[in-house]
């Protein structure tokens, strides 16, 4: 059963949670998981935890609705100054209208339709990729992932096809992202030591530096030669204010572009190898699908795959069962009231998508791996929200879907590979995001067609 946000007589103290912060705050940087099961059985829903200041966590669809409908001024992005460091001048580090503005002209090159045009791109990474392989080589189903998703990405903002181009930017992305999931790093930036001088800080400083330094570079390339671009990169690159001045200066698209990059790859690869994992190691899921694609022609029609039914379930069910990004967190503004607690300026508030996702009040059997519940039934956005909500949903978050069911219908209709271990690893935190804790491994048995 759930709630609504105002059942409750608001109370003055932040809600309950553990005296101690230091468990709280290795729990949530090592196994989030673990973590916000163990609080949620203890204190209920909402409880407080200190991360890197004191979080408010909240499952409850009333809540979640609440964090996300907000007007934008009550709840702001978090951790400003930090996301600033890491990710520059980029969109997100905005609220409020130049949040949206920049939004509003990233937006077309991810709709639907700028998608469909990529799709057979898409078929053709995973191919390439698929290539490399030899028969009973064993394959860590996220790393191919990773080397795939990149791919796509680069080519879908860039528009680059030569291959030195695009092995040059996967370079840069894998330095960053190393960078980005060193622990110290993280731990660093949490207690807010952006320095130079801070050893994790000052190498990731200059990775940062020789990535935009490419990306100023491509910048320039296509100002001199525009006819010959496409991609997202360019698109911001012709994009125009009212008064035709540049919508945006070439360090705003620098960072937007690493911002798109590191978002968007990870995730997806994450997903992936979860998806082929949980196919493979579900017999009547695969015997399903494959049925379902039995008709597809990824040669023909690669879009065919974004309308089947049973793909649509499956995928969601992945992002239900193993959601790359656990919680979502916002920053208070200014006072509010959350699900009976005042909660004061400077708290944060986290809509905490993993124990939503496991609520067994929202999913029956959450621990059963069964696409069929997205068949029978319609979730809310409160209820069922890998993107996040609101105003800074996902911008991906029609690309990611897509992407994946493209790639998971060509890696079975293409080939054979067979599960190394049928259990599912525990998840742990590697960066920002869940991942498996030992690798997701596949062998290699050669091509189907
Ligand atoms: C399975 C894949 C993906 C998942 C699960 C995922 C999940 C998320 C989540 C939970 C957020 C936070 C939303 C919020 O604060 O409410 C987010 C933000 C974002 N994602 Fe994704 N994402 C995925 C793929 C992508 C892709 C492919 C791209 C780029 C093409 C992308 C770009 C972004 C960006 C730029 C933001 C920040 C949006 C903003 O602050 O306005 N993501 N993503």
């Amino acid at each position: 059963m759930t709630t609504n946000a105002t059942d409750f007589a608001p109370r003055m103290t932040l809600p309950p949670g553990p005296r101690f912060s230091l468990f709280s705050k290795i729990g949530y940087l090592r196994d989030p998981i673990s973590l916000f099961s163990q609080m949620k059985d203890k204190y209920g829903d909402p409880f407080c935890i200190t991360t890197s200041a004191k979080t408010v966590f909240t499952a409850d669809p009333a809540g979640v609705k609440q964090i996300f409908t907000s007007p934008t001024d009550c709840f702001l992005p978090l951790q400003v100054e930090a996301q600033k460091q890491v990710l520059g001048k980029a969109f997100t580090g905005h609220s409020g209208a130049e949040h949206r503005r920049q939004r509003a002209l990233l937006a077309p090159g991810l709709r639907t339709d700028a998608l469909h045009r990529l799709a057979g791109q898409m078929v053709n990474a995973a191919r390439l990729r698929m290539e490399t392989w030899h028969l009973g080589q064993s394959l860590d189903l996220v790393e191919e992932g990773m080397a795939i998703a990149l791919e796509i990405i680069i080519r879908a903002l860039f528009s680059v096809h030569d291959r030195d181009g695009i092995e040059k930017r996967k370079k840069a992305v894998r330095a960053f992202s190393e960078q980005l999931s060193n622990k110290l790093f993280l731990f660093t930036s949490m207690m807010g030591l952006l320095h130079p001088a801070v050893p994790s800080q000052g190498k990731f400083i200059h990775v940062r530096q020789q990535f935009q330094d490419l990306l100023l570079q491509t910048i320039a390339d296509i100002r001199a030669d525009p006819g010959n671009h496409d991609g997202l990169l360019a698109h911001m690159v012709l994009a125009k204010r009212d008064d035709g001045s540049p919508a945006f200066a070439d360090i705003e698209m620098a960072d937007n572009m690493i911002t798109m990059l590191i978002a968007g790859h990870e995730t997806s690869a994450l997903s992936f190898g979860w998806a082929v994992q949980a196919v493979l190691g579900t017999p009547e899921v695969y015997d399903k699908l494959m049925s379902e694609l039995a008709d597809v022609d990824l040669e023909v029609n690669p879009n065919a795959v974004h309308n089947l039914p049973y793909m649509n379930a499956v995928i969601k069910e992945v992002l239900r069962f193993w959601t790359p990004v656990p919680d979502v967190l916002r920053l208070v503004a200014k006072p509010v009231e959350l699900m009976g607690y005042s909660i004061p300026e400077g708290t944060q508030v986290c809509a905490c998508v993993w124990l939503t996702h496991f609520d067994p009040n929202i999913y029956e059997n959450p621990w059963d791996f069964n696409p069929g519940r997205f068949l029978d039934r319609r979730y809310t956005a409160f209820e069922y929200y890998p993107f996040g909500g609101g105003e800074r949903v996902c911008v991906g978050n029609t690309f990611a879907p897509m992407e994946l069911k493209v790639l998971l219908a060509t890696v079975l209709k293409t080939c054979r590979i067979e599960l190394k271990d049928n259990k599912f690893p525990t998840l742990l935190r590697t960066g920002f995001l869940l991942g498996p804790k030992t690798p997701l491994r596949a062998t290699y048995h050669g091509r189907l067609l």
